[in-house]
């Protein structure tokens, strides 16, 4: 199977100190990756690159089975989608923020029509014509993720999108996120610290410290780890029949 996205031999340094290291990483259509790891572990540098929103010191990227670089780094983020922890809106209407992916990527007809629809399928279009900054931290996730739906990308990229959300808030809109991910089988690599999005969401985890990959495996394959301090495991529902 050809990866959509796929790391090789990469050195990524930040500041004086860290460095981030994977020798091999690749995402195959439709996975949905967790990464996860302690506080600067590398997990927001390795999406960062995996965004193309930054080129690695060393080693390649690719994407589709295509070199990434600097002449075709642009086009290539055009097909992927970020969503950060804090919901990047602007001071314009929801509908307006909903849809500036597409018409940032030149897609005028239909921007505001294909946003909309999104905006429906997060249960935020009652909020269409008010303004972004005006919204929850709950409301303004949903419209960041409407508006990287709205994209259609080949990969969606989330750094700890649900971490600044309230509990209640988080867990409805997880199930619907899992549930728009799976009628899109949209493939998506997630930065998250919580055990409970892994194992609603994830088809497979990674395990980031000290800027190396430490371990992967399934959501309950690594519930044991040390990582979860012991706790997570204990969460776990047995599986049916054990
Ligand atoms: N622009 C930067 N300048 C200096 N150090 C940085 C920069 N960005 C990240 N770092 C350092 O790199 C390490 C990894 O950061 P990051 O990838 O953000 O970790 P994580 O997302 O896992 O918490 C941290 O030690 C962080 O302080
Ligand atoms: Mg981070």
């Amino acid at each position: 199977m050809t990866s959509v996205l796929a790391v090789k031999n990469i050195v990524v340094k930040r500041g004086r100190r860290f460095r981030l290291q994977v020798d091999e990483f690749a995402v195959e259509p439709g996975e949905v990756v967790a990464l996860i790891g302690p506080n600067g572990a590398g997990k927001s540098t390795l999406l960062t690159v995996l965004a193309c929103l930054s080129l690695p010191d060393k080693g390649e990227l690719f994407f589709l089975r295509e070199k990434v670089s600097k002449g075709n780094a642009l086009a290539v983020r055009r097909q992927l989608a970020v969503v950060f922890q804090e919901p990047l809106l602007l001071d314009s209407s929801v509908l307006e923020n909903a849809a500036l992916g597409l018409k940032l990527r030149g897609q005028k007809t239909g921007a505001k029509d294909r946003a909309y629809t999104w905006l429906q399928r997060f249960g935020v279009e009652h909020l269409a014509t008010q303004n972004a900054l005006t919204l929850s931290g709950g409301e303004a996730q949903r419209v960041s993720l409407a508006r990287a739906f709205a994209l259609e990308p080949k990969v969606l990229l989330l750094d700890e999108p649900f971490a600044s959300i309230d509990v209640i808030s988080r867990s409805t809109l997880i199930k619907e996120f899992k549930s728009v991910l799976s009628s899109t089988k949209t493939t998506a690599i997630l930065v998250t610290h919580d055990f409970q999005e892994v194992l609603a969401l994830a088809s497979r985890v990674v395990i980031l410290d000290q800027g190396r990959i430490r371990a992967q495996g399934t959501p309950r394959g690594i519930a044991a780890h040390e990582i979860w301090g012991g706790l997570a495991g204990a969460q776990i529902p047995p599986m049916p029949g054990s």
